[in-house]
């Protein structure tokens, strides 16, 4: 049981950032607050927002109340930041809550963290693989160019859209529901079987492996500059929007009013649109570069969950406005509100360009940093032993991680070519409420047995704060379908198959321990996006 709980020693900690090419403090609380929007606003506010409106098959719509579940996700997502950032700043080295772990908790939990962030990470950028090349399908219009259906969807929204065709016949659905739909008449057979395949899904993720194997170096101004660019993306759906509201649209009784499915829709909307937030807690990677972790690391965690929190709630009030609910349900909600509302088409045409390039570009950033981070923590776990040596390769001439680097790229390029977004998002939400979870946990942990270690940054109220993390993540799990829970449940049993027969044996730390000699392997660059 001891061994399963092996820590890595603050010293042990610092010996590796030592051997880590001289990463500068340079970075500021508001640099961090940038860093954390930066990779946040992506394809949880561009894409998923539609199906927490609506609602699919296994859950109720919230309708205009959507607002609502921005609030409650935002407070039950402030809540797990304050415990992250009384953790980031106690282990102020850069890593993930993996590395966290590893400092405090021990082994096994550290394993389990690292394992669940490949969902946030990985699975979650399948996720906005697949929101960036809906709006991207949009883009190109623009130009007059257009992709079969079958080239730009999936096997789950062409069926979906396919059987609401044959029941209600043509005439009666919208342009969306019939271009998905055609994607299962009109793909090629293989053996009987549509072949549909989400090609700009694959392809942006492939570009993107390239451009990171090669290196990508960027500094804090230029990811200044995308944060712009999305605040201005959302200030300029606002400015549009405002004009088009018509307030009926909020409180219709003909389509259930302001909360057309009360608490349950907002509840179920709630754990959808968590997605959205995801990100945040992406500053903490940073500790290492930061002038003052202590007091910047809770600050730029709080100030990005704060910003992120007032775009959401006033973009889903106009949104809403703009167009009736039920309308809203599609891959990318904001272009069909702008479809859907009453206003002068030029303004309505050249809006949709707008968003639609904006969207393209921020979730692309997007995509970037999580594609960018997950082979680091591939590459931590390397090098502690708990994964094989190649994901710790690094490449001769670019001194990236390039191994980790190209099989993150064909995971998540290769589930992008298939998978729906809704189901995608379920199992990046599980994944990353249950490491939120982990984290909250960690902290009353700690409290108990190390109360006098250092620690810059307190939670305060402890053990009720974390305690309410806990709960709240606890409950937007729970409003998550039973298949997700199933999924998600497959890939930690697997993760446990793979602790036991490998790393608990490889383990470097373990190892070290018993005292063999383990050598080190050579580090990556450091690099920024
Ligand atoms: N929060 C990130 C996004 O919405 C994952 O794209």
């Amino acid at each position: 049981m001891k061994e399963l709980f092996v820590r890595k020693s603050v010293a042990e900690c610092e010996a590796d950032v030592e051997r880590r090419s001289g990463l500068k403090r340079s970075l500021g609380k508001w640099h961090l607050t940038a860093l954390g929007v930066g990779a946040t606003i992506g394809a949880g506010i561009f894409a998923t927002t539609g199906t927490a409106i609506v609602g699919d098959a296994l859950r109720p719509g919230a309708g205009p109340a959507i607002v609502f579940s921005f609030v409650l996700t935002a407070v039950a997502c402030g809540f797990a930041a304050l415990c992250y950032a009384e953790f980031a700043a106690m282990v102020p080295i850069a890593g993930s809550a993996y590395t966290y772990a590893y400092a405090s908790i021990g082994e096994l939990v550290a394993w389990i963290i690292g394992w669940d962030l490949i969902i946030e990470y990985a699975v979650g950028n399948i996720g906005v693989a697949i929101g960036w090349s809906g709006h991207f399908r949009e883009l190109i219009r623009h130009f007059g160019l257009d992709l079969p259906a079958w080239l730009a969807t999936d096997y789950r929204s062409a069926h979906d859209a396919f059987r609401t065709l044959t029941a209600a016949g043509s005439a009666g659905t919208d342009p969306v529901t019939q271009y998905i739909g055609s994607a299962w008449t009109t793909a090629p057979h293989v053996f009987g079987f549509p072949l549909i395949v989400n090609l700009p899904a694959v392809l942006v993720v492939a570009v993107l492996t390239v451009v990171l194997v090669i290196g990508i170096k960027e500094s804090a101004d230029s990811n200044n500059a995308m944060v712009l660019l999305k605040i201005g993306i959302i200030l300029f759906f606002l400015a549009v929007g405002a004009f088009l509201i018509q307030p009926k649209n909020w409180t219709d009784p003909a389509t259930g009013g302001f909360a057309p499915n009360g608490f349950a829709g907002i509840s179920a909307a709630a754990a959808i649109i968590f997605f959205s937030y995801i990100g945040f807690d992406a500053v903490s990677t940073a500790a290492e570069e930061t002038r003052n972790p202590a007091k910047d690391m809770p600050f730029g965690i709080i100030m990005s969950l704060l910003i992120c929190t007032v775009l959401y709630v006033a973009l889903s009030i106009v949104m809403t406005g703009m167009a009736p609910w039920k309308t809203l349900g599609t891959a990318e909600p904001m272009i069909t509100a702008l479809q859907f509302a009453h206003g002068p088409p030029a303004l309505l045409n050249a809006s949709r360009f707008v968003i639609a390039l904006g969207a393209v570009i921020a979730m692309g950033s997007v995509l970037l940093v999580f594609q960018l981070g997950q082979p680091r923590i591939f590459f931590s776990m390397a090098r502690d032993g708990l994964l094989p040596p190649v994901m710790a390769k690094v490449h001769p001439r670019f001194k990236t991680p390039y191994v980790g680097t190209i099989l993150t790229g064909i995971f998540v390029a290769g589930f992008a070519a298939f998978a729906n977004i809704a189901e995608v998002v379920d199992l990046t939400n599980i994944g990353t409420l249950f490491a939120f979870v982990l984290v909250s946990a960690g902290v009353i942990f700690l409290r108990r047995i190390e109360p006098e270690r250092p620690r810059p940054f307190r939670v305060p109220g402890v053990p009720f704060t974390p305690i309410i993390s806990i709960a709240a993540c606890l409950y937007l799990m729970w409003q998550l379908p039973g298949i997700t829970w199933i999924r998600f449940g497959v890939w930690l049993a697997i993760g446990l198959v793979i602790y036991f027969t490998y790393g608990y044996r490889h383990s470097t730390l373990r190892r070290r321990r018993n005292g063999e000699v383990v050598p080190e392997p050579a580090e990556p660059v450091a690099e920024k996006v």
